[in-house]
């Protein structure tokens, strides 16, 4: 197995050149195509071989029967052609990004090339970088894949040889960094230690090492597994239908993944019905292939972190097959039972989130099991200390198996009244508007059967066992009060907890910008979030469509500046609205209950690519595929200079090169830039939208605009100053002065 390399131990990264550092392609492929023109050398077997090595061993290669005399002559004609061909030779996509980074950082850096010294110089002051230390063929004996150069530059640097990353883009320059005993940065697909899509990407992963905690700040994209990807054609989404999807994540510039359930389970409620908390459900995959998916994901950087689901386990789980065949089983007190009230029903007025009471009578035994979901999902009994030593020893395996660690499922329903008390009723006018429960559910002021305090010990132990493995804990609280939220995250209790005041939203701009400003000043541990696999699209909720998709953006350009944890929920990058799931198609315990509570309509497989199973699967998709056009998918918009999903990624990557100076505060606070205009400032760091639907609002910048929504010409190199007029849901990131610290 490949090691993670450690980035925030390093102590040097030694550059490759061509193809890594310089985008010398063409030049190098122009050269190289007159030169076997001359020598009568297929063209197609020289651009084969010619990369990566030094000309005089490619020569060699190539015209095996010339002595060593001719061999150096044709090298020198190959590297006479390269010199004279400058002309489009640029520094690589992120070089300049990523040595400005090391130079922040601290980090020294050289440059190692095949290339002779006259035409690394040549090239490199082409690109404009001028390396602190550069080592050609002239300075080593052996070309790459030896690894000569790579240890010298690490001599010459003075830094442990197994402290510095090889940044390379051929088979022969990872195998010279590897024989060196260095960690292995690899470009254009290759698989390194890391597998980077450009420079920018390796700066990004060595600014978050240099953060801490990890998660501070960072970009979570949570995959619904059963709708992500399919490998195998049964229509279902696994685990390594997810790794090929892995760049996509990367590039997106997400640096955790939330994976829902994959553990053994029936699937009544699609994995969060657990059976088995230590096997992966084979219809994911098994173990092997959560393995390779952790392996790919931390290639690529980025952190995975699982769904724990305890507060209730599976009727097939073997606890609760024990615990409800008799009353003296050792796990009978796994669960909540309690004997009939005196008319012989239920002990109290709970419900269950799935219809009717959430009380089912086992005949077996003659009680009655407490179950907040449906009768299938048995709650788990929280004041039991055997039940508690059980799950940290499950959160243990999977952390020390190399989960980064948990989405916390219904994080606040876990303990219950002691005295099993009956819920008040709410009067018909304080019910709360909030999708994904049935109306009945609504009707009660769920005092005792969740969101107990005493729930706070239990997040308080899984901290104590996550802090060991430098994991974290996001939790699933529908608490949608802000400062309640906030004492989740207090202290030594869970790291974060999504906030879902948006997700719980229709489009009401003027509640939207006064809840927003209420949770960022709250905490600064907060999960941004617009959605999620149990309640409608976040693009449908405000709008649908094109307006829809406008509104969805301009939150997601306020997020960005919050600190906190900001999440992404799988489509929702391609402005996705709610798939059409026709009648009797659909697949949601919710809907037996309360069709029009559904939540199918947010889980409908995620479109990759136009034609038959949109690229999720090569069969049947378990829901249908929701109605999605070409235009939804994510090769379209790909290619899209315009798209929802290359405008969200401008966003991230703008935001994660001003990460540092925004992250030199947690202070937030809100900036009057006038009537209708929402704006934060964080540190160096603002985000200003206009909310409103009909009006353009007039500002003057008091910062330069590095990103904005309408017009992908603003950058960090082009900002934009002055007055701008901002139409309808645009929304823009402004940067500078940086805080002095
Ligand atoms: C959470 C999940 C939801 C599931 C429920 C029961 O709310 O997000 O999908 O049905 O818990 O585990």
């Amino acid at each position: 197995m490949r090691r993670r390399p450690d980035l925030g131990g390093l102590e040097a990264v030694l550059l490759d050149m061509d193809g890594t550092l310089v985008d010398s392609d063409a030049s190098v492929e122009r050269a190289w195509s007159t030169w076997a023109g001359e020598y009568g050398v297929p063209v197609d077997t020289v651009l084969a071989v010619a990369h990566g090595s030094p000309a005089g061993r490619t020569v060699a290669h190539l015209l095996p029967r010339l002595g060593p005399e001719e061999v150096a002559i044709a090298a020198r004609r190959q590297l006479a052609l390269q010199y004279d061909d400058l002309s489009d030779v640029a520094a690589a996509p992120g070089a300049h990004e990523l040595l400005a980074t090391l130079d922040r950082c601290g980090l020294p850096w050289a440059v190692v090339t095949s290339a002779d010294g006259r035409l690394a110089k040549a090239r490199l002051a082409a690109a404009g970088i001028d390396p602190p230390l550069l080592l050609t063929i002239d300075d080593v004996r052996h070309g790459k894949p030896d690894p000569e150069g790579y240890l010298r530059a690490a001599g010459l640097l003075r830094a442990d040889p197994a402290a510095c990353l090889v940044v390379e883009d051929s088979e022969p320059g990872l195998a010279a960094g590897t024989a060196a005993g260095m960690p292995t940065a690899a470009l254009r697909g290759l698989d390194g230690d890391l597998r980077l899509f450009d420079l920018g990407h390796l700066a990004h992963l060595l600014r978050r090492a240099r953060t801490s905690p990890w998660w501070r700040d960072a970009v979570g994209y949570q995959v619904y597994l059963p709708s992500f990807g399919d490998s195998t054609g049964d229509g279902w989404g696994d685990l390594a239908g997810a790794g090929e999807h892995l760049d996509h994540l990367a590039r997106l510039g997400v640096d955790v993944v939330w994976l829902t359930p994959f553990f053994r389970s029936p699937m009544r409620d699609h994995g969060y019905d657990i059976a088995d908390y230590r096997v992966v459900d084979p219809s994911f995959g098994g173990d092997a292939a959560l393995d390779e998916l952790l392996a790919r994901a931390h290639r690529r950087g980025m952190r995975v972190i699982g769904d724990l689901v305890v507060n209730h386990t599976s009727d097939a789980h073997p606890w609760f097959t024990a615990a409800s065949s008799s009353r003296a089983d050792p796990y009978r007190d796994y669960y909540i039972w309690r004997d009939p009230a005196p008319d012989g029903g239920p002990p109290n007025n709970w419900l269950s989130h799935f219809g009717g009471p959430a009380w089912t009578f086992s005949e077996a035994t003659g009680q009655y099991y407490l179950h907040l979901f449906s009768p299938e999902q048995p709650d788990l009994n929280w004041r039991n200390p055997a039940l508690a030593a059980q799950v940290d020893e499950v959160i243990e395996h999977w952390l020390a198996r190399g989960l980064d660690g948990f989405r916390i499922d219904t994080a606040a329903y876990l303990v219950k009244d002691a005295d099993l008390r009956d819920n008040p009723l709410l009067p018909a006018d304080l019910l709360v508007p909030v999708g994904g429960v049935t109306m009945e559910w609504r009707r009660q002021d769920h005092r005792h059967d969740i969101h107990q305090p005493d729930v706070h010990a239990v997040h308080e132990r899984w901290r104590r066992v996550a802090d060991r493995h430098d994991a974290f804990l996001v939790g699933e609280v529908y608490e949608l009060d802000p400062g309640t939220l906030a004492r989740f995250v207090d202290g030594e209790r869970l790291h974060s907890s999504f906030w879902f005041g948006l997700v719980e939203s229709g489009w009401d701009p003027e509640r939207i910008d006064t809840m927003l400003a209420a949770a960022a000043a709250a905490s600064p541990r907060l999960s941004w979030v617009q959605g999620n696999h149990d309640r409608p699209r976040a693009a449908t909720r405000y709008g649908g469509g094109q307006v829809g998709r406008r509104r969805s953006l301009a939150l997601h350009v306020l997020m960005a500046s919050l600190p906190g944890t900001m999440w992404i929920y799988q489509g929702e990058e391609l402005g996705l609205g709610d798939g059409h799931v026709p009648r009797g198609h659909g697949a949601d315990p919710l809907a037996t209950a309360e069709p029009g509570q559904s939540r199918d309509a947010a889980r409908t497989p995620m479109p990759w690519r136009p034609g038959p199973g949109l690229g999720f699967t090569t069969g049947r998709p378990w829901l249908p595929e929701g109605g999605r056009t070409d235009a939804d998918t994510v090769a379209a918009q790909e290619a899209d200079p315009a798209s929802h999903l290359t405008t969200l990624r401008r966003l991230l990557t703008t935001r994660r090169r001003l990460a540092g100076p925004a992250a030199a505060t947690d202070e937030i606070a809100r900036a009057d830039l006038g009537a209708g205009v929402t704006a934060y400032r964080r540190g160096g760091l603002w985000a200003v939208a206009n909310l409103r639907d009909a009006t353009a609002a007039e500002v003057e910048l008091p910062a330069p605009a590095v990103f904005d929504s309408d017009d992908p010409a603003v950058t960090p190199e082009r900002p934009r100053t002055g007055r701008v007029r901002l139409a309808p849901q645009q929304a823009l990131l402004l940067a500078g002065p940086w805080p002095a610290s």
